[in-house]
């Protein structure tokens, strides 16, 4: 079964292609998506294409007529099908037609009708999306419930520079996927750290783990879903920032220790920090200004332990009043739970997630995960293996 509806209105900018782009990880994550075109749509891509690739007929006139269970008036019959309605690109057309409930071409009149969450991504020549009037058509969009995914600065067909660039369509989707969550978070401060730290030796060299990130960039964007003020502070990866999400990168275990003191001091209200970073244990007592050169046939390196940045945070909050609730996670490749235990206690954890980094098919580098939450008390849960994301929204779902 299909994770959710989405209706697609796609109308005639220079943007259109990205509709394809964003259409095709719709399909890639699960949603049956059906598509609605403006006529001028019709004229830069064929509907021939979008039906290919959703194995639908898309809607393409106003007066068309589709089979559906109780009604075969086609704006109504999509508008009541939809989970989420999206635009994708809006013109400054639409946007100004949707703003004044204007019903006179598929996108309009299903904007219309259509009780779906709704979303727009504008795509526009940069004066054009900075005109008063366009701006107050986006304010009039926005208080009648419509989520904007802001545009960028970029290359704009027009061969100039600046905003109103389309926005990526990974971060459209993140919208689309976000807007289907509860809100069990809002207003809420959550920090969450990720991937590993890397401890410098010499300019071009350093220590480091083979944490990818994954675990702690699905909590964010969970997090984010769920409607938090979220925080990432993540060493270095190569992966893409959930949209929204305030991005933090460091290096060092000692420079992720600054940056949360920062953010927690700034945090008012309850602060959740969930550790999901694998924070090396130890970095090189001496760090050298210029590359370290071969002498001899042997190397010895020095190393000196990193501060528990964990106890410490929770030892600082204590010490400035910050009501902070933190969650542990504990790579093991033995003894899990009772190393997993221990760390509890010592590092002053509301629970810990253990997981057994010794497996190949789940934990770092995959996309899967299987975990065991223990809590102070001794109680302990089990999380069958799933994907990062549906393990970040179990261990996120205990914190509400
Ligand atoms: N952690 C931390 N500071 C460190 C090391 C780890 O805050 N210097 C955090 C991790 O982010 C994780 C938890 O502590 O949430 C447990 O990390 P883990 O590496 O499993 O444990 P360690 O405390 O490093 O103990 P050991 O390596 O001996 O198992």
């Amino acid at each position: 079964m299909a994770k959710a509806n989405v209706v697609l209105g796609v109308t005639a900018s220079i943007a259109i292609y990205k509709a394809l782009e964003v259409l095709s990880i719709l399909k890639k994550r699960g949603y049956a998506v059906r598509v609605a075109m403006t006529e001028e749509a019709q004229e830069m891509i064929s509907p021939v294409v979008f039906e290919a690739l959703t194995n639908a007929e898309v809607y393409t006139d106003v007066m068309e007529e589709i089979e559906s269970d109780d009604t075969n008036i086609t704006h109504v019959a999509l508008a009541k099908w939809a989970d989420v309605f999206v635009v994708v690109p809006a013109t400054a057309n639409i946007i100004a037609k949707m703003s004044y409930g204007f019903a006179d071409d598929p996108v309009s009149i299903i904007a219309l009708t259509t009780k779906a969450h709704k979303i727009i991504a504008p795509a526009m020549n940069t004066d054009m999306y900075l005109n008063p009037i366009v701006q107050k058509n986006l304010e009039i969009l926005k208080e009648n419930g419509f989520v904007i995914v802001e545009p960028i600065d970029g290359e704009l067909a027009c061969n100039t520079k600046g905003v109103g660039h389309i926005a990526l369509c990974e971060d459209i989707v993140d919208v689309i996927e976000s807007s289907l969550y509860f809100k069990h978070f809002e207003g809420r401060k959550v920090i969450i750290t990720a991937g590993p730290t890397a401890e410098p030796i010499d300019p071009v060299r350093y220590i480091t783990n083979r944490s990818s990130g994954k675990m702690g960039f699905a909590l964010a964007k969970m997090a984010k879903f769920m409607g938090a003020d979220t925080t990432l502070i993540t060493g270095p990866v190569c992966l893409r920032e959930p949209y929204g999400v305030k991005r933090i990168d460091v290096e060092r275990a000692t420079d992720m220790l600054d940056a949360l003191k920062r953010e927690i001091s700034k945090a008012e209200g309850e602060i959740i920090l969930i550790m999901a970073a694998a924070v090396a244990d130890f970095k090189p007592k001496e760090y050298k200004e210029s590359k370290i050169k071969k002498s001899g046939s042997e190397f010895v390196l020095v190393l000196d332990e990193n501060p528990d940045i964990t106890a410490e945070i929770n030892r600082f909050a204590k010490e400035n009043d910050k009501n902070l609730i933190i969650v542990g996670f504990a790579a093991e490749t033995n003894d899990l739970i009772e190393n997993a235990k221990k760390k509890i206690e010592k590092k002053g954890l509301e629970f810990i997630v253990a997981n057994d980094v010794s497996r190949s098919d789940i934990a770092f580098g995959s996309d899967d995960n299987e975990v065991i939450l223990i809590y102070a008390n001794g109680k302990r849960e089990k999380i069958n293996k799933a994907s990062k994301e549906e393990i970040a929204f179990e261990i996120l779902r205990r914190l509400i």
